[in-house]
This record gives structure tokens, sequence and C-alpha cells, in this order.
């Protein structure tokens, strides 16, 4: 057709498309689809509690908010304060909420507000919709496993005020909770001082049940009505059977300038505000689990998974709260300068987080933590919400990856090629491609004929397999799964109750209910080795897709309306959908044959406060490019403050090529995600780190020999978490909460508590870093012991592409083991080195915690937790765990390992005369010595000192004199 254009014609045309093709060359990157998600003006409920908010703020003090608190209801009884919320309606109408407040003994308070006439089931439901008429109120079953013991102790304080109901409680009962009666509003205190205020801006917003009224056409209707029923977004409408019934509370943090939580969302890790302006979003951060495709930067748009998790941070105090809430939640944050309050005296020129928090569905739930540090809240929400659960050891090693290793000979072959090359790994995966026909439970015949002998292999030298599972279940004739989900009638249901049937990997599938009991044991049945022929005791889950990922369905996810067990709309329960998935995976890998007993591995897409407590999540589908590797530490971060720790990002970008410093660089800043993968879309070029050639392979190996290296850190870092709920990366605020200067920070962190300070170059053509200190103490290079000092400053350090930037803070004992081995698990036996770090009055400590790796026998007793302690010139090992059953077995199956080797930096000048140390080890008849080298430190770098085999047991308690 071209050929017969006039010519002019012809030339704009060639023009155009090489203007189309230049284009897309300079333009690579792809971005997300905008018009496939909502914004909030196009979210009926976001939109109404927006314009709630503005209404009410452009009113000013002539406003009055319509919730008022009967004082007669009150009551407060062991620790449970009840009463009505009473909601006068713009008619006149009064509707009745019911209200507890519970003083918990950890110190925390929780605020539940419902619905009488819908707890009463007094509503009528649209549509002639069979589901509940509750608001959803089990989400604390999924999420809440402790920490809800009542202070018997609470009180109704002794300074009645008319209008006021006061209540101490808390520890020591020195937390005080200020309730207004009218309008309602809660003010939280400690130590006289208000820290965290609910409705403190008129906000709060039950939308209560109300029936359909169709107006006559020539009456207007006194609201407006336009998004309360029927919703169409992307050709699908939502059917909304009980109307409008969002919950909605402003929470304000006077004098706190900082929030950070609710992930996940590709942002920084001090929040932004939300409400326009400079650097600032237009619309408040979105919880909505989807499948978001080639997901964007510095963005408040909804990811994979939920938290609703807040901690807010000023100078020396931490506060926080959580809403429990499972339907799709939007949180506004704006900052303002305080008021002056004399409440709080410390807040005073500092600005105040006020947010704002609102849901579609469910009741409002929140809890007030009081902290008062960054250490506190983690543990108490790890109380209420679980902790991290302790992973196998093989987790914390480098996992292998891609979209997809295509037959089990190309698994083989790449196995041997790691220890050719000589780079050590743990684990290898297998994307959807392994399943004959996308069928989940199922081998390709063809691609996987014998994936006994692939295993086999792998387990030659420990490594495991981990293959995916995801929940969307293909709707094909034969297909065993299929054909028991139908008959046992297990699965989600359209609005009609018939099965709902979306579009996913394998074509037509349905979707298991994993909130059904009965869906909950079948599930777990299929893991079985009997059952899933070609699993072994080496392979583990990986849970994808299960936001639920549905292609065609709307913002690429299920119809709300779509009904669950129980009788729930999808609506009520969204966010924790992915995480029920993940639950019923858990409890299949706990025992998938009698007697052999091991801990679960799962890595899941999607989650929800809880989800910790089984297994690991990553940030999904990023991409080949510097943004998305800079971007990965503070999503990581985040996950760490929000109590899901074992996070990590897709090293090297799910989509794309990257090219070889962004590949070099992505494996020296993955090696500090606790979740340590790499991975790659099917389309991309294979990247496995033997493919890059020298010195880029060489570099990308000494990265991972490093995570190899300091993997007892690592594991110790994990206990902590599973025991405190302390995040395994952390941030600068989170180590020093007294900086003002740090609390911004989020591209440099610390590892748990082992004082290794590390700052990944997350930039093109960068060849040298800045890492920033907070405090005055001596801070060493990891590899070559320069010492920077200097508070409050910024520390220039090269970093060519060969360098991993960290340092050593004083004052730590770092465990290591330094034997380069092919997988972690030939590495159980190895001897120990301990890098003593002095701080500047030559002191240092750190503990170590070694167990199995494995099974739970660490639960009676079987492991190894010691405390070293440097001072005064000696190094001593202390037993700091405490004995079970299963100790004393453990301890002896441990006797043989030892320690190889102690580092001692910024050793003291004094020791140029030594040349030994005294050893003496209990138990041990006499004292032994140990050769001393001392090296002086030259050109800015500390003096060291090494001990060569003190010969001392690692489960044993020691000290060395020097
Ligand atoms: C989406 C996941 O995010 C990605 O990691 C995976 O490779 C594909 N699903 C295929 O299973």
């Amino acid at each position: 057709m071209a050929l017969h254009r006039p010519g002019k014609q012809r030339l704009t045309l060639f023009l155009a498309t090489l203007v189309v093709a230049f284009c897309c060359l300079i333009v690579p990157a792809v971005s997300v689809k905008h018009e496939s998600f909502k914004t909030c003006s196009q979210s009926g409920f976001c939109k109404r509690n927006r314009a709630y908010a503005d209404d009410v703020t452009a009113l000013g003090t002539s406003w009055k908010s319509p919730y008022e608190l009967e004082s007669s209801t009150i009551e407060l009884k062991d620790g449970l304060l009840t009463g009505t919320v009473v909601k006068t309606t713009t008619l006149g109408e009064k509707v009745r909420l019911p209200l507890t407040v519970s003083f918990l003994e950890s110190g925390l308070a929780r605020v539940v507000l419902d619905e009488e006439k819908r707890v009463k089931g007094e509503i009528d439901l649209r549509h002639d919709s069979k589901i509940r008429k509750e608001r959803y109120n089990e989400a604390e079953k999924w999420t809440i496993v402790g920490g809800l013991n009542l202070n018997r102790a609470a009180a109704f304080s002794s300074e009645p005020e008319a209008g006021f109901t006061k209540v101490q409680y808390g520890p020591e009962n020195q937390y005080r909770a200020l309730i207004r009666h009218a309008p309602f509003e809660v003010s939280f205190q400690r130590d006289g001082e208000t820290h965290v205020k609910l409705n403190d801006r008129g906000f709060l917003n039950l939308e209560h049940w109300r029936p359909k009224v169709d107006a006559p056409e020539d009456e207007t209707q006194p609201e407006d009505e336009s998004t309360w029923w029927e919703e169409t977004f992307g050709g699908n409408t939502d059917s909304k059977p009980r109307g409008p019934e969002s919950v909605a509370l402003d929470i304000t943090f006077p004098g706190y300038e900082h929030v950070y939580g609710i992930p996940e969302h590709a942002d920084s890790l001090s929040l932004r505000e939300t409400r326009g302006g400079s650097g600032n979003h237009e619309d408040p951060y979105r919880l909505y689990n989807s499948d978001v495709f080639e997901y964007e930067l510095n963005s408040p748009m909804t990811l994979y998974g939920a938290i609703p998790f807040m901690q807010a941070h000023r100078k020396n105090s931490s506060v926080g709260v959580f809403w429990l809430n499972a339907a799709e939640t939007w949180v506004d944050i704006v900052k303002s300068k305080s008021t002056a309050n004399p409440l709080s005296l410390g807040a005073a020129g500092k600005k105040t987080s006020q947010t704002h928090w609102f849901s579609e569905a469910g009741q409002l739930d929140v809890f007030v933590f009081l902290g008062p540090n960054p250490q506190t809240i983690s543990k108490n929400y790890g109380e209420l919400t679980g902790y991290t659960q302790l992973p196998q050891h093989f987790a914390l090693g480098y996992h292998q990856c891609r979209w997809n290793y295509v037959t089990d000979e190309d698994v083989k072959d790449v196995d041997r090629k790691f220890d050719r090359y000589q780079i050590p790994y743990d684990v290898i995966w297998l994307d959807i491609e392994y399943t004959d026909g996308k069928k989940y439970f199922t081998w390709d015949p063809l691609t996987f004929p014998d994936p006994k002998g692939m295993q086999e292999q792998l387990d030659e030298s420990e490594r495991k397999l981990v293959i995916i599972i995801d929940p969307h279940l293909k709707n094909e004739n034969g297909y065993p799964i299929i054909e028991e989900l139908k008959s046992k009638d297990l699965a989600i249901k359209n609005k009609d109750k018939s099965i709902y049937d979306g579009w996913c990997w394998p074509g037509s599938s349905h979707w298991v209910d994993c909130f059904n009991p009965a869906a909950i044991s079948w599930w777990q049945n299929l893991y079985k080795y009997d059952k899933f022929k070609g699993t072994f005791h080496n392979t583990f889950i990986w849970n994808d897709m299960n936001e639920p990922s549905v292609f065609n369905g709307p913002e690429t996810t299920m119809p709300k309306d779509n009904i669950h067990y129980g009788d729930w709309e999808h609506r009520d329960v969204h966010l924790i959908n992915g995480m029920t998935v993940v639950n019923a995976t858990y409890r299949g890998l706990v025992e998938r044959k009698k007697g052999e007993i091991q801990r679960p591995f799962i890595l899941t897409r999607s989650f929800y406060a809880g989800t910790q407590r089984m297994g690991a999540m990553w940030t999904g589908d990023n991409q080949a490019d510097w943004g998305h590797l800079a971007i990965s530490m503070p999503m990581v971060l985040n996950q760490g403050i929000s109590g899901f720790p074992f996070a990590g990002a897709d090293v090297g970008g799910f989509f794309g090529n990257p090219d070889k410093d962004l590949l070099v660089r992505w494996y020296q800043t993955g090696i500090w995600y606790p979740f340590f993968r790499a991975h790659a879309h099917i389309d991309t070029r294979r990247r496995e780190p033997y493919l890059v050639g020298d010195p880029y392979m060489q570099i990308i190996s000494q990265a991972i020999r490093l995570r190899y290296q300091l993997l007892p850190a690592w594991y110790t870092a994990f206990h902590e978490a599973s025991v405190n709920g302390s995040p395994i990366v952390r941030p600068q605020y989170y180590v020093h909460p007294e900086d003002e200067q740090g609390f911004a920070l989020d591209d440099q962190f610390y590892l748990a508590s082992t004082g290794l300070l590390a700052k990944p170059i997350v930039t093109k053509d960068q060849n040298s870093v800045s890492i920033y200190l907070s405090d005055d103490e001596k801070y060493y290079d990891y590899f070559d012991y320069t010492v920077y000092q200097g508070k409050g400053k910024s520390h220039t350090i090269d970093a060519p592409l060969e360098k991993t930037p960290v340092l050593m803070q004083g004052g730590h004992v770092i465990p290591r083991k330094d034997r380069p081995r092919r997988s972690s698990g030939l590495m159980k036996w190895d001897p120990y080195t301990l890098v003593v770090v002095l701080d500047k009055h030559g002191a240092a400590e750190g503990t170590l915690y070694v167990d199995d790796g494995e099974t739970y026998d660490f639960e009676k007793g079987a492991f190894i937790h010691r405390r070293f302690r440097f001072t005064e010139s000696t190094l001593s090992s202390e037993d700091i765990g405490t004995s079970g059953p299963k100790t004393g077995e453990y301890l002896k199956s441990m006797a043989g390992v030892r320690v190889e080797r102690i580092v001692v930096v910024g050793a003291p000048l004094e020791w140029q005369q030594k040349s030994t140390v005294t050893v003496i080890e209990d138990g041990s008849k006499e004292a032994t010595t140990a050769p001393l080298q001392f090296t002086a430190g030259l050109a800015g770098k500390a003096a060291y000192a090494i001990v060569k085999n003190p010969n001392v047991g690692i489960g044993k308690s020691w000290k060395i004199e020097f």
C-alpha cells in the first residue's frame, strides 16, 4: 500500500517510523499500566473519605464530628472498656456503634468500633445476596497469635473531668487514654505527653448500613450517592450488596515528623505526604494486594502485599499503630507544623504527621503502641502477629532462579557449573514451566522425566530445590486436582455461589479457597511425598500469584463480590487471601511423611500482617535498571520495620537484561537482603554469575562468598528476629533513635546487632560512596581496617566495582566461617573465626546462635547461644541459652566444632611485644597457649592481631587472656 502513496506522504511516514523506532531505542523502560489500577478518585470509598476530610477541614471550627460516646454506657472491667458511640446522621437518625477499648498487658491499647444493626443482622442485602450481614470480624483469627491478655490493673484515673473518660494503663499504669465523649476522640499519653490521637481532626467515618431508596425523579438526593451502590471499573461491575460501608479514622502523631511502614510500596522508607505539593504524592498510599505489572518507583501505588502497620519516630521516641482490616485500604499522610500544645513538650517546633486511614469494609479495629523505642514496638507487634519463623539454615544462602530452567538436565548442568566456577549456592528454583501444562502438583513428563535423579544430584552437595505452586488450578477435565477441588466444593465462588472461573497462566482456572478449613486440609495433603510424586526432603515451595492474580479480573484480581467460605465477600478478606494460601502450604510442608519433621521454606509474593510466621517474601517483578536496584533497599528495610524481615528483591532485575556493572552492583546489594535470590523473566538472556566472564564473575563470586562467610552472623540475626521481632537489616533511625540526621536515611543499614554497616552502590559509574556516621565510635573498613570516625558526618569510601562498601562499628564481636564451600550445608562442621572489633574503650561484645538448621529440636534446647565479650584484655565466651532435654546431645554432636582464628581489630600497640595468649577452656585441666601475631596499622588503618588456632569449642565456655 505504501508504494502507492504520494512521495511527500511516504517521506512523512518514513520519518514518523524512524522517530518511533528511535524513541523505542532511547526509552526502553516499560512502565505500569496506570489505566488498569484505580486512583483514589476512581475508588468510591476513597473519594468519599477524602471529600469528607476536605469538607471537615474547610468547615474548620464550625464543624462538629457527629460521633458521640454515650457517657451512661461506659464500663471498665478487667482491662476492657465498653460503651456505645452514637453517630447522628444528617437526617437526625441515630446509629449505634458498640465500642470496645482493650488495655493489654503489653501496654498496647486496642480500639474497636462495630455497627449494632449489622452485629444483630438487622439489615437487608441487595440483589438477594446470601453473604454475611456482620462487618468482617475474623481478620484477628488469621493475624493475631498472642499479646491479647488484658491488663486488669487498668483503672479510671483519679482526676475526673466532665465529658472525658480517663484510663490509666500500661507499664506501672504510666500510660493514659484520654477519651473525649463529644465529639468522640481518644488521645494516648506516655509520660504526660500525648503521642497518638484518634479522630483529632474529626475524619472518623463509619458508613452505616442504609437501604437504597430510589428518590422520585424530580427530587434531588440529600447526599451524593453516585458511588454508594454498583461501581464499575475497567468493564467490571461490583454489585456491592451491602452498599457503602467504609470505615475511616484520622490518626495524628504530634511532633513526629517521620512515619514508616505500611508496605508494600516502591517508595522511600520515610513515607511522603500524599496530598500533593512538591516531592509529595497526589494519591494516598494504597493497600490492595495486586499483580502490578512493571511497577513504578517512588509511588504510593499498591503492590503485591500489605501490612497496615505504621511506626512514627521522633528524637528518642517511637510509637505506632496497627490497623487490623483485610479490605482495600488507603492511607493519606500530611505533615504540619506542630501547634503549641502544652502536652507535647518535646515536640514543639517539629512537624506533626497527620494520617488518615480508610478501608472499604470491616470493623474499625486499631492497636496503639506507645513504644517508647523502635525495639519495643517490634517486640510488641511480633507478640501480636507472630515473629519471623526461624528458617532452615539453607534459606539464608544464595538462591538461583530463573523463569525457567527448562529440563532436569538443565538444572543439573547449572548445578555443575556453579561447582566448576567455585561459586557457592544453596537452592535452585523451578518456575511454572516444570509442570505438565501449568497443572500444579505435576511434572512435565518430557522435560522433567527424572525429578528424582535431579534432586539426588543436588542433595550430594546439600542443595535444595524450590518449585512453584500457584493457587489457580487449571480447569481441565481429567486433571485430578481440579476434579477434587470441584467435587469437594473447595473453590472460591461467584456472587451467585457458582464456582468462579478466571484466566491465569493455565488459561481457564479456579481458585482454591484457603479460608475453608476443608480446603486447608486438602491443600496440605497434596504436598505429601506419596501424593506429589517427584518431591523429596530437599524440595520446597514458592507460592506466587496469590494476591490472587487474575489476568481478566478487575485490577488483575478477583471481583470484590466473589464469595469465600463462611459467606464473606472477597471484599472483606482480600488482603488476607495470599496469606491463607501460604498457611495451608506451610501446614503441608511441616510433615510430608510420617515422622519426618523439618522447618518449611515457602516464598510468597502476597502477604499480610502475620505472614512472617510462615516464610519469606520478595518484592515481585522489578526491572533490570539502577532505579529498581536503588529502591530495593528501602523496600527491604521497610519490611523489617513492619515485622516481616525475611525479604529480598530479584537480584539482577526481573524484566530486562542488566549490563555487567549493574549485575555486579546488584549482587553486592543482594548479599544484604535477608532473602538473597537472583531471578529473571523468561524473555531475558541467561545470566547465571558464571556466564558474565571475568572480572565480573570473580567479583560476583567474591560478593556471594562474603554472604557465606557471614552466615553465622546472619543466622544469629534471624534468631533474634524470631524471638523479638527485630529487623534483620536495620535502618539508621532504628539503631540511632537519637540522631535526627539519620531519620530519613534508607540507603545504608546495619546487619542486625553485629555493628556491620553497609552502603551498597546503586548508581551507575559510581566509584566511591559516602557513609554517614551517627555516633562517635570508630568504624573500620571490613576488608582493610581503614578507620573512620566522626559523629554526624559523612565519610567517603573508595568503592571501585570490585568493592562492596561495608564498615564494622567498634564494640562488636562478629562470628564468621571463612572456609569457602559449595553450599551452606557443607559448612555445618566448619570451624569459626571471631572478629573482635574494639571500641574506643578497648571493649567489644557479640552473640552467636547455632542449631541444627533444619528441625524444631531447638525448641527442646538443641542449640548453642553464646555471648562473646572482650574487656580488660580478656575475650570470654559465656552461655546465654536455656537448656532443655536435647541440649546435652546437641552439644556433644558439636564438640568438634572449634574456633580456628580470632582477629582483633584495633589491637593495642602493647601487643606488639606479645607472641602468645593464654587459653582457659572450661573443663580442661590446664591452660594452654596460642600464637598471637600483631600487625601495626599504617596509613589510616587500624592495627590488628590474629590468634591462630586457639582451639576452643564453639559450644564451650572459655577465656582467652591477651
Ligand atoms: C510472576 C512472578 O512474580 C515471577 O517471579 C514469576 O517468574 C512469574 N510469575 C512466572 O511464574
